[in-house]
């Protein structure tokens, strides 16, 4: 009888790493994937884009959950969780990363006592203002499986405590770079054509995190050091906007070096990173996929849970002058993060 995994995601990111399993899952003919959307995204540039360029399958269910407070999201996506579980009976339930979508996931199937595997576990900022914190510490601590992209996200898990069902496997993040690499060289005309850009004359920028926008202050004191970077360095900001962004962003509009761009899709992104000269975020997955691409970053925040990036020379936070000396990330891996996870999975199953 083949074994069922049930897959929950719901914003931007995890339908980039759920890609790279469900790839891998799709070679296993006992193995069952049955996948949740929770609604969190639900533009279409915020999700349909990525199942279509990702090819995920078409998630079984919809949930549409969306646009409220963190508890009533969080709530209501717990709700809705179980009673699809009750349903599917899954072997094991994955999830991914640290959005609301993650914990409501986490809890739901705990409660339920199916075991729960965590894609990105052991990551910390130690910083409790932020949701995604709060997020992550709480799944990891009910997880059965613990699938980190570092050693450090070990060493975090083993600080409190966790030990058991631990794996340090890469991350997975840099699979789906070298899938959308190998995309983008296959189709280049298809990117040339649609962004008017010189290499290397432009940075790539993008802030979306609750503790960068909810404060106006904050948000126009990131944007005056990024319009100071750019006349520094003589270059032009490409700003892909997230929807929370969209108000903030209009007494910018098309000056001082910006160039506010809709959401991207997936492939875009990778594309503009791979030409960009430099990376200014507040985003996770942007400030790997620098350096993925070997493109320094400077991260918009106080801490940031990827230090590798920083101890590496890629990374520095926005606060500090100079980066460190340059070497590769080998915690990282080379692209296989999926693959281990998923033989994992199956020897569990
Ligand atoms: C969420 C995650 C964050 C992750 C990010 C990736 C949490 C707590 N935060 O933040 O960790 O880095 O996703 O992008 O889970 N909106 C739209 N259309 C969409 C999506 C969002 O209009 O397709 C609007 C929402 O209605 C809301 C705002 O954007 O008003 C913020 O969305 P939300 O999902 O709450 O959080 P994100 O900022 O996207």
């Amino acid at each position: 009888m083949s074994k069922r995994i049930v897959t929950i995601v719901g914003a931007r990111p995890q339908f980039i790493k759920a890609a790279a399993i469900s790839r891998e899952i799709k070679k296993y003919t006992d193995i069952e994937e049955i996948i949740i959307h929770t609604g969190q995204h639900f533009d279409k540039n915020m999700s349909d884009v990525f199942f279509d360029e990702l090819e995920i399958p078409k998630p079984k269910y919809f949930l549409d959950i969306h646009s409220s407070s963190h508890s009533q999201m969080t709530g209501k996506m717990l709700a809705g969780i179980e009673d699809v579980l009750l349903q599917e009976k899954p072997d094991i339930v994955l999830v991914y990363g640290d959005t609301n979508s993650t914990l409501a996931g986490a809890l739901a199937s705990s409660k339920m006592h199916i075991p729960i595997a965590h894609v990105e576990a052991g990551l910390r900022s130690f910083n409790k203002k932020m949701p995604e914190e709060i997020n992550r510490v709480l799944t990891d601590h009910v997880s059965n499986l613990l699938f980190c992209p570092t050693k450090q996200a070990v060493r975090n898990l083993k600080a409190e405590g966790i030990t058991s069902g631990v794996y340090h496997v890469g991350d997975i993040m840099c699979d789906a770079t070298v899938f959308a690499n190998n995309y983008i060289s296959k189709n280049l005309d298809r990117f040339v054509n649609q962004f008017d850009l010189k290499s290397g004359d432009f940075a790539l920028m993008t802030i979306h995190r609750q503790e960068s926008t909810n404060d106006e202050e904050t948000f126009n004191e990131l944007m005056s050091y990024a319009k100071k970077f750019s006349e520094k360095n003589n270059l032009k900001i490409f700003f892909p906007v997230h929807p929370r962004i969209k108000k903030l962003i209009q007494k910018y509009k098309e000056k001082n070096n910006f160039y506010f761009l809709d959401p991207l899709s997936y492939f875009e992104t990778q594309y503009l990173l791979s030409k960009a000269s430099f990376v200014l975020t507040d985003s996770g997955g942007l400030q790997k996929e620098a350096y993925f691409h070997r493109v320094p970053c400077i991260t918009l925040r106080s801490e940031t849970e990827w230090i590798e990036t920083l101890e590496s020379g890629w990374n520095r936070l926005w606060t500090v002058d100079s980066y460190n000396s340059r070497k590769p990330i080998i915690d990282y891996g080379l692209g296989y993060g999926a693959k281990s996870i998923v033989e994992i999975l199956s020897n569990r199953l």
